[in-house]
């Protein structure tokens, strides 16, 4: 029978080096010569791709809080059934590029809606998937939002005031301490530093799974 694999997902605001951090991860899982299945949300099948630029464009039309959420789960419950459970199934790593803590952190923190809600829809969505290690790179937003702006024009989201981020950075920071599975990387330090970190993480990870088969 195939070993189930592992589910790993990187996390974090705007500008705090999200794509480096998955190249890492990536890079640390080719070497082991794990099957990695990358995805990213919301994305990563036809479908939850155009939810992708739907919640991502300016509309004439403010999109509510509440849709944004449902818009949210919509793409993901479509990766999930459709590319992370059967990779999982398959023996393969999934590497994900935001999962679903960031709508705890962006509805619930940035948007302030009701937690009951949010865990209400997950329940319905995740049952009980859920990530292995999740790496949550964190950065003072103030920080994070001038380097988002000097890749260029801001997203939808992206436009959103710094109190929103400051919220969000919050809900992100209180479930990762209160929560198992959650490692906190510094990502305010130089790249080396960052890499680093990450890398140990993955290593103590991957210590741990094998200590728990032997
Ligand atoms: P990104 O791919 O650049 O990270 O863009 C995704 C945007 O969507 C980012 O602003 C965070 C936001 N987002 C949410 O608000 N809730 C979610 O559940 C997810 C997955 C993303």
């Amino acid at each position: 029978m195939t070993e189930q694999g592992r589910f790993l997902v990187v996390e974090g605001l705007e500008g705090a080096g999200k794509s480096t951090a998955v190249a890492t991860v990536r890079h640390w899982l080719e070497a082991k010569q794990l099957p990695v299945v990358c995805t990213r949300e919301p994305g990563g099948t036809p479908l939850a791709e155009q939810i992708r630029t739907l919640v991502k464009q300016v509309h004439d039309e403010q999109l509510t809080a509440e849709a944004e959420l449902l818009l949210m789960y919509a793409a993901r419950v479509q990766l999930l059934r459709n590319v992370i459970e059967p990779a999982l199934a398959t023996g393969h790593w999934v590497l994900a590029d935001r999962h679903d803590l960031s709508s705890r952190a962006y509805q619930g923190g940035g948007r302030q809606l009701d937690r009951k809600l949010i865990d209400g829809i997950r329940q319905a969505v995740l049952g009980n998937c859920k990530p292995d290690l999740t790496l949550y790179l964190d950065i003072d937003p103030a920080i994070g939002l001038a380097r988002a702006q000097a890749r260029g024009e801001l997203d939808r989201i992206e436009q959103e005031q710094l109190v929103f981020f400051q919220r969000t950075r919050q809900v992100y920071l209180q479930i990762a301490a209160s929560e198992p599975g959650i490692v906190v990387i510094d990502a305010s330090k130089p790249l080396m530093e960052v890499q680093q970190s990450i890398v140990a993480a993955l290593d103590a990870f991957w210590e741990q799974g094998h200590a728990t088969l032997a």
